[in-house]
């Protein structure tokens, strides 16, 4: 014989079970849901990841035109053009490429390939790339494609 008491308690029981597996089937459908949205939120964010990484290295420094006279204040559209550097220690004039254009001739294998070996003789900062993982490397290739 089950009171009315212990038959309220046993259907909360029952219903406070049940909500939990579907929180927790929901909290388990919920991130593969998003990560199917598309391809191109993906794309998106290595694209971000490489603007993030483009500010923090410093790239536009020293390739984009008037970036630290302006604060960095600079359109994105702006960017990585090529400019003229006259280094401090060695008073000599430098030329930072027009990264944009550069890239246009090398595959992103290409471009991993070239951080990981190129060696360093002017201001250029290969020894930061040599040490930056490839999924980095490849977000500022990507980040850097878009640009254009
Ligand atoms: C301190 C100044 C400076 C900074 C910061 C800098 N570069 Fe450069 N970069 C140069 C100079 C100078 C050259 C030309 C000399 C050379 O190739 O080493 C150059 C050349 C390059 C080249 C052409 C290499 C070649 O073989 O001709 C690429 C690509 C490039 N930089 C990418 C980048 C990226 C990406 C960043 C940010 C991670 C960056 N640079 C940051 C100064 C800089």
């Amino acid at each position: 014989m089950i009171d009315t008491n212990k038959k309220n308690r046993l259907s909360s029981i029952f219903l406070f079970q049940t909500s939990s597996i579907i929180f927790t089937f929901f909290i388990i459908i919920t991130p593969t849901g998003s990560a199917l949205g598309s391809s191109n939120n993906a794309a998106t964010s290595l694209e971000d990841t490489g603007r993030k990484l483009v500010l923090t290295t410093g790239c536009n420094d020293c390739h984009t035109p008037g970036y630290i006279i302006a604060n960095g204040d600079v359109p994105e559209r702006d960017w990585l053009i090529g400019d003229k550097v006259v280094e401090d220690i060695t008073i000599k004039a430098v030329y930072p490429v027009n990264i944009r254009l550069y890239l246009k001739g090398i595959s992103e294998k290409g471009w991993i390939k070239m951080a990981r070996t190129k060696e360093r003789k002017e201001s250029m900062p290969w020894l930061i790339l040599r040490e930056m993982p490839d999924d980095k490397l490849r977000a500022i290739y990507r980040f850097i494609k878009s640009l254009d």
